[in-house]
């Protein structure tokens, strides 16, 4: 038995991640959940919206799979996910995007996968009021964490067979800042002469993107932009409801679903589990679970490849439980 963190969240939060864990148990996953919260209600009782507590199971488990947490905007606390990911120095963000089966979009072959520096840049937090009418933000970036994100990116090229890393930046504007990501990208792929290397500005890869996104294959990109493309990514393949994604630092991994606490659709039963549900195979794949992991996915795309039990966002009328309960089915069929 492996213990594994989970933090519930809110919004959708603990309507999906209810469906993981119903969804492991019918799996018979030698699985154990460590329950942590997280988040505004918890900042009420304890104090803080990410107790010391969940960081620490985190640390002892070395695993967690995580549900949306909300952050206030442009007030209150600083971001949970943020946070986390600062604290545990998860440095790489991976959000594969390929299309799924059963799912109908505007591209076919489309695979590829981001990954996103996640502990500097913008998202550094060193903002300053300077005066009443000007504030202040800056864009933070180290030739540590750029050659640490880089060395992912390539390394993760390899074991996976990919052919190409594409370094994205807005280096023609951001000389300093995204020249020294770019720089530490081109020292990095010199050690990969195996796999393509080369650098796309971020409004071009955009556009590229929505008109023809087989082309890419690895994109390696700092935080802030890493952050946008990866949910343009996801619209590609059939959105927020089905983008998976994985923190990754030297010690500890958070599984997390691309998506927010999405509270427009909050206790309605309506929410798509599929995204954190395909993060959790991904986390069964980072503990060795591979022919867990592989059930779980097939049984996820038997269903969806079936239309019937689809939720909203996918075109169906589903709930949550209806299309959770289908997995299980699939699972026990
Ligand atoms: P969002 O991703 O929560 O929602 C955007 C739209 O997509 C909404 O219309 C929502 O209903 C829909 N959607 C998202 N996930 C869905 C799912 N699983 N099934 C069906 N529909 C889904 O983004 P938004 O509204 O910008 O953010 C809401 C809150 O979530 C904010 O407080 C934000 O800071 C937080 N957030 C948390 C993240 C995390 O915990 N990792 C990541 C992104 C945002």
């Amino acid at each position: 038995m492996r213990t594994i963190t989970l933090i519930k969240g809110d919004g959708i939060g603990p309507e999906i991640s209810k469906s993981v864990v119903d969804i492991f148990e019918a799996l018979k996953a030698p699985i154990e959940w460590d329950f942590q919260e997280a988040g505004a209600d918890v900042a009420e009782k304890e104090g803080s919206p990410l107790p010391q507590k969940v960081l620490d199971s985190i640390k002892k488990n070395g695993v967690a799979l995580k549900a949306p947490v909300t952050t206030p905007i442009g007030k209150g606390f600083r971001s949970v996910n943020v946070t986390l990911r600062k604290e545990l120095d998860l440095y790489a963000s991976l959000r594969p995007a390929y299309n799924i089966p059963g799912i109908k979009t505007r591209y076919e072959n489309v695979d590829l996968i981001t990954v996103r520096e996640n502990t500097e840049d913008l998202y550094a937090g060193i903002e300053r009021k300077v005066d009443d009418d000007t504030m202040e933000s800056i864009k933070l970036i180290t030739r540590g964490a750029s050659t640490r994100i880089a060395e992912f990116a390539f390394e993760y090229a390899r074991k996976n067979g990919r052919k190409t890393v594409s370094a994205i930046s807005k280096a023609n504007i951001c000389k300093l800042t995204d020249g020294l990501f770019l720089e530490c990208a081109r020292n990095v792929a010199e050690k990969y002469p195996e796999i393509n290397y080369n650098e796309v500005l971020v409004d071009n890869l955009c556009m590229q993107l929505v008109q023809n996104p087989t082309k890419y294959d690895v994109l390696l990109l700092p935080n802030l932009y890493g952050d946008i493309v990866s949910d343009l990514a996801a619209g590609l393949i059939g959105g927020l409801g089905v983008a998976q994604g994985a923190n990754i630092g030297k010690d500890c991994a958070v599984f997390e679903a691309v998506h927010g606490s999405a509270p427009d659709i909050k206790g309605q039963n309506k929410a798509n589990p599929t995204a954190l549900l395909l993060s959790s195979v991904m986390m069964l794949e980072y503990i060795g679970e591979n022919e867990l992991a592989d059930r779980l996915k097939n049984a996820i795309f038997n269903v969806l490849k079936g239309g019937v039990s689809l939720t909203a966002d996918l075109g169906g009328n589903a709930a949550t439980t209806e299309y959770t309960e289908a997995i299980i089915k699939e699972i026990n069929r």
